[in-house]
């Protein structure tokens, strides 16, 4: 079920007409609907529930760089959500937000020796690991602090995601991960470190699937390799199969949640009853977009259309900085005005005011506005806010939540000075 729909011609996230969100805080600005976040959420936790998983042998760490707002990581936190970080920034954040170093995952082919140390300062519950260099590192670093690490190798199994290139990251030509093919070798070199501990296997494969087949395959190979394992003595308590699934952005079909996870389940359920284990493996997920994705929208105000010989534009306030996807990858976001007009459509390119070609938000757009109107960029919550930057020296946008008839400021809008605060002129 959307969040965001028409009330009396008003597009509304939940109960609140975005137009009262506008009026008080002002454009651009990112509104997220704490019911969609929380019904993505559950959809998740409910059917690991459903089949036969509790805390201990399941865990969803949500993919904290998808939406990093302290306000949406406290409600997943509550909603007994983990969490899937990138860095020591996004460890900080976690806490700040009460998240528990204990449901904690560190992922990213970069880790550099101070985020190690921090993270093992906290105790987190596992680096998943994505080379052999980085083995060797954290077995120095750890031994260093005196601690001993918690790993998962990072495999990259070679499957095909059939996902944009720029967000595939399962196949052998990407930088991701340690090739299927030697996965066993640096597992057996994981085992003889003094200050590393083996506890799981992970993997990662890509973004914005809309099938979950890929998926199931990749997991074919992950089993197989804690069958062999196994057989040399190197226990695998977890297993951990990435993010992944899609959202709906152009009427794509994205597979269900839950008929991915009871796929999913049923293989596992199989391979360990075949295999005769007994102990339940963990089972973790690392997802993101398929939380926050559709959960969020950015709303804009037209500033001036232009009429062209060959285009018509909609100069909006927000820009490639605000939501980059449409620059980076052609993303399509639907662009929705949040006042319904009864008056005759025409055709827009929706653009932005930094001074690149590339600055454009949607392309060839039907839409009835006129200037001073507000328009919604649809499904912005994941990967919209994480990626802005403040090109053009453009403040970032503020950030809302809302919670039915009730919102919340849960991040102001950057000034001018705060944007250079950190700079300075030499005598
Ligand atoms: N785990 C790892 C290790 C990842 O690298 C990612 C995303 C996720 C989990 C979460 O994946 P999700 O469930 O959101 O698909 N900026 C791009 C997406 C980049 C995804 C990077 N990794 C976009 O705007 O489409």
């Amino acid at each position: 079920m959307s969040h965001f729909s028409y009330h009396d011609g008003v597009l509304c996230a939940e109960n609140t007409p975005l137009t009262a969100i506008a009026q008080q805080f002002g454009t651009p600005t990112y509104v997220y609907s704490k019911a969609a976040l929380t019904e993505n959420f559950s959809a998740y936790a409910d059917a690991c529930k459903q089949h036969g998983r509790d805390q201990r042998t399941a865990l969803v760490c949500y993919s904290v760089k998808s939406n990093s707002n302290l306000a949406v990581l406290n409600l997943l936190g509550q909603l007994g959500s983990g969490f899937d970080i990138v860095s020591g920034g996004e460890l900080l954040r976690v806490l700040a937000a009460g998240g528990t170093p204990e449901k904690i995952i560190f992922s990213g082919v970069g880790k550099t020796c101070d985020e190690m140390r921090l993270a093992l300062s906290h105790d987190i519950l596992c680096f998943n690991v994505e080379s052999v260099a980085e083995l060797h590192r954290l077995n120095q670093v750890a031994g260093e602090v005196g601690k001993q690490a918690p790993i998962s190798l990072r495999v990259n199994p070679n499957v095909d995601a059939k996902t944009h290139p720029y967000i595939s990251t399962g196949l052998k030509e990407n930088k991701f991960g340690i090739a299927y093919e030697e996965a066993l070798s640096t597992y057996r070199l994981a085992a003889t470190l003094p200050n590393i501990t083996v506890v799981g296997i992970d993997c990662h494969i890509g973004s914005q699937l809309l099938d979950d087949a890929p998926l199931l395959e990749a997991l074919d190979k992950l089993t197989g390799l804690i069958d062999t394992l196994a057989n040399e003595g190197i226990a695998i308590h977890h297993l951990d199969i990435g993010g992944g699934i899609g959202v709906s952005y152009n009427g794509d079909r994205p597979v269900a949640v839950g008929d991915y996870l009871a796929r999913l389940f049923a293989r596992i359920d199989d391979w360990r009853l075949l295999k005769h284990r007994g102990a339940a493996i963990k089972v973790m997920f690392e997802p993101g977009r398929s939380i926050s994705g559709d959960a969020g929208v950015l709303i804009t105000e037209v500033q001036y259309l232009k009429d062209g010989a060959v285009k018509n534009f909609a100069v909006v306030d927000a820009a490639m900085n605000d939501l980059m996807r449409p620059a980076m990858y052609e993303a399509w976001h639907e662009v929705r005005p949040v006042v319904q007009r009864p008056a005759l459509a025409k055709t827009y390119d929706v653009v932005g005011p930094v001074c690149e070609s590339g600055d454009w938000l949607a392309r060839a757009r039907e839409l009835a506005i006129e200037q001073g109107d507000l328009l919604a960029l649809m499904t912005a919550g994941a990967y919209g806010m994480t990626m802005s930057s403040n090109y053009n020296t453009r403040g970032r946008a503020a950030e809302v939540l809302v919670d039915g008839a009730g919102f919340h400021l849960v991040r102001q809008r950057e000034a001018p000075a705060d944007l250079f605060a950190l700079e300075s002129i030499p005598e």
